[in-house]
C-alpha cells in the first residue's frame, strides 16, 4: 500500500458529521448549501440526460462549454481565454488540482502551500512527489508577508498551490497580496496553480481578483473553476481549467488518463448557466451575504468572536476569549454537549497549527441558523 494514503487517518469532516448524525446536531460543519440549487440549470441537465448526448463527449470538454466558459471569465473578470486552446473541462476542480500537480511536478520539486489548506491538497503533492514548502497564515487576517515568501520560496519551487478566496479562513486576498506573491512566482520560474473555486462566492460588493490577471502571470497560471461552487450544486463536479496553450497541452494529457472526460449533460447544462445574466450572481451572492450577517450577527449579540468572512460559505469564531485554546477539544464538546457541528480550523494545518479557530458553514436556512444560535446560546459570554 502506499503510505501516503494508507497512512491518511480518518478526516476530522467524517468525524464530525458522524458524531453530528449519533447527536441529533445541526451540522454547520461539511459546506454545502441547504437550497437546491438553480432550477433552470437543474432542469437542463435533466433535459440533456432524457433527450441529449450521453456517451463520451470530448477529452476537452463540450464546445459549448470551453466556449461559454471563456466567454464568462471575460466578462466577470475580464479575462481574454481561447476556448480552444485554453479552456478544459474536468470532473470538479479536485480533478483538475490533481491533474495539474502530476502534469507539472516532478519528484524532488517543491511546492509552495499556504495553510490553512484545503484537505487534498498535501497528500496529491506528495503523491505527485512534490516536497511541501508552507506558508503559514494566521488569524485575524490570514494575509501574505513577504518575509514568509521569501522563507518558502527556493530555487528548486516548481509551483505554488494558491486557494483565493480561501477556504477555510473565508479570506478575500487583497490586491497587493496578489501582486507580492506573483512577484515570487515570477521572480522563480513557478506555475501558480490557483484554486478560484470560490471566485464568484464574495461579498460586500467586492469581486473576485485572478492571480492570473496581474502582470507576468498569464502564461504561469493554471486557473481552476468549479460549477459546483458558482451553482451552488457541490455534488456536480464540474470543474473548468483555464491556461496558457503550453500548459494547456500538458494538463490535457494528465486529464487524458485520469478521468478522460465529464458527464456531457451536466456540461451542458453549466454552458447555460455560465450565461445567465449578472442578476442571478448578484442575487446568489446576496442571499449567502444575508445567511452570513444572520449568523455572524446572532454569534455576536451572544458575544463570541467572529472573524471577517470576505467569501465562501464560511464563518470563522475566536475561541480563545472563551478560555479555550483547543479547537478539537471545543469542536467535540460543541458537538455531544450542545447539539451543533463545527470544524476546527487546525484540520487544515500541517505544520504551524492555530488552535483557537473553529469554521463553521453558514450556507443554511434561516430556521436552520436560528438553531444552532439557540443551542450555541448555552456558551453565551459574559462581558
Ligand atoms: C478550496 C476548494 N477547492 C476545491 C474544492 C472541490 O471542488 P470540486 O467539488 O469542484 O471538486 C472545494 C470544495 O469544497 C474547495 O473548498
Amino acid at each position: 500500500m502506499n503510505p501516503i494514503f494508507s497512512a491518511l487517518p480518518t478526516t476530522i469532516f467524517e468525524t464530525m458529521s458522524r458524531l453530528a448524525r449519533e447527536h441529533q446536531a445541526v451540522n454547520l460543519g461539511q459546506g454545502f448549501p441547504d437550497d437546491p440549487g438553480p432550477e433552470d440549470v437543474r432542469r437542463k441537465a435533466a433535459e440533456a440526460v432524457v433527450a441529449g448526448w450521453n456517451q463520451y463527449p470530448p477529452m476537452m470538454g463540450l464546445p459549448e462549454l470551453r466556449q461559454a466558459t471563456a466567454t464568462h471569465f471575460r466578462h466577470w473578470q475580464g479575462l481574454e481565454l481561447d476556448p480552444e486552446a485554453e479552456v478544459m473541462i474536468t470532473s470538479g476542480a479536485t480533478e483538475a488540482i490533481a491533474g495539474a500537480l502530476m502534469a507539472i511536478v516532478s519528484p524532488g520539486d517543491e511546492v509552495v502551500l499556504f495553510e490553512p489548506m484545503y484537505d487534498a491538497y498535501l497528500p496529491l503533492v506528495r503523491r505527485a512527489g512534490g516536497i511541501p514548502k508552507f506558508v503559514t497564515l494566521t488569524p485575524p487576517h490570514f494575509g501574505l508577508s513577504e518575509e514568509a515568501l521569501a522563507k518558502a520560496f527556493s530555487p528548486k519551487t516548481k509551483a505554488v498551490l494558491f486557494n483565493n478566496p480561501l477556504n477555510p479562513t473565508a479570506t478575500n486576498f487583497s490586491a497587493a497580496d496578489l501582486d507580492l506573491l506573483a512577484s515570487f512566482c515570477i521572480r522563480h520560474d513557478a506555475v501558480a496553480i490557483c484554486d478560484d473555486v470560490w471566485e464568484h462566492v464574495v461579498f460586500d460588493g467586492h469581486r473576485h481578483k485572478p492571480l492570473m490577471s496581474r502582470p507576468g502571470m498569464r502564461e504561469r497560471t493554471v486557473k481552476i473553476s468549479s460549477a459546483g461552487k458558482i451553482f451552488s450544486l457541490t455534488g456536480w463536479k464540474v470543474g473548468m481549467v483555464m491556461a496558457a496553450p503550453e500548459l494547456m497541452r500538458v494538463l490535457a494529457k494528465a486529464h487524458q488518463y485520469i478521468t478522460f472526460t465529464t458527464p456531457p449533460n451536466l456540461q451542458a447544462a453549466v454552458a447555460y448557466g455560465l450565461g445567465k445574466d449578472d442578476a442571478y450572481f448578484e442575487g446568489m451572492r446576496t442571499d449567502f451575504q444575508r445567511s452570513r450577517d444572520r449568523f455572524a450577527g446572532g454569534l455576536s449579540d451572544l458575544g463570541f468572536s467572529v472573524l471577517p468572512s470576505a467569501g465562501t460559505y464560511f464563518l470563522n469564531v475566536d475561541i480563545a476569549p472563551l478560555g479555550q485554546g483547543d479547537d478539537v477539544a471545543f469542536c467535540q464538546r460543541l458537538v455531544v454537549e450542545h447539539g451543533v457541528a463545527a470544524i476546527p480550523v487546525s484540520a487544515f494545518y500541517a505544520e504551524g497549527a492555530v488552535r483557537n479557530v473553529v469554521r463553521f458553514c453558514f450556507a443554511k436556512h434561516d430556521a436552520t441558523l436560528d438553531k444552532a444560535l439557540e443551542r450555541l446560546a448555552a456558551l453565551r459570554v459574559k462581558g
